[in-house]
């Protein structure tokens, strides 16, 4: 089996060892009858993230593909519990869902990955640990006023009063994509459409 990490062997202690399987990504794959990527939705909360990324999931397993989903609020009640919204922890928890977006898609899933992931370098890395046309960015784009006057979760307000710090697109940055494989207008399209526009770049 290809280590997929084969890469990045220089920045692994010298005493690990890739163990090599007999089960590859592309025989797990095949068993799904399916071609696993990454789906990556990037945008401000309250952009539809989440929203779009269970009518994909469910868009997705009508078709008969086998996918997971892993949302941004979700994994920080595990995996990421012990992760805050400072800039250093925020590029933790790309790195770390990063690897295990990578991981699932090594299993042979279409995995849907929903996170504000505001830097765009954070992305980047993200993306690097893919192979070519595995990882595709979703531009979920709503711009801050829509976002905030939807404020499903009353966050905004609390951030505007100063009760949350740190909070993306007030006190702190978002870097909107510059070249996404896709960009959703959550604010202009229904979420038909927004599904639509994202099947057709995973079902080319
Ligand atoms: S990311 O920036 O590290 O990618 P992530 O997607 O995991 O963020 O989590 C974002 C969710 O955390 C938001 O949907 C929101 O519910 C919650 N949240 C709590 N504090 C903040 C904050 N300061 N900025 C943004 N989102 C916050």
């Amino acid at each position: 089996m290809k280590n997929p990490y084969e890469e990045r062997d220089n920045e692994s202690p010298a005493e690990v060892v890739w163990h090599h399987g007999g089960v590859t990504k592309a025989d797990r794959a095949a068993i799904k009858q399916q071609t696993p990527r990454c789906l990556w939705l990037t945008g401000l909360s309250g952009s539809g993230k989440s929203t779009l990324a269970n009518a994909l999931e469910v868009a997705l397993a009508e078709s008969g593909h086998h996918t997971y989903l892993l949302d941004g609020d979700n994994v920080r009640h595990g995996l990421n519990k012990d992760l805050g919204m400072t800039d250093d922890d925020r590029t933790e928890n790309i790195r770390r869902v990063g690897e295990l977006s990578k991981l699932l898609v090594d299993a042979g899933l279409i995995v849907i990955s929903a996170f504000i992931s505001p830097f765009r370098s954070d992305r980047e890395s993200a993306r690097a640990l893919f192979e070519p046309g595995e990882f595709i960015e979703v531009y979920v784009s709503a711009s801050l006023e829509t976002c905030e006057q939807r404020d499903p979760k009353g966050l905004y307000q609390k951030a505007r009063q100063g009760l949350i710090k740190d909070f993306t697109g007030i006190d702190s940055p978002y870097e909107a994509p510059d070249a996404p494989e896709v960009t959703v207008d959550t604010g202009a399209d229904d979420l038909d459409a927004c599904v639509r526009k994202v099947l057709a770049m995973v079902c080319r």
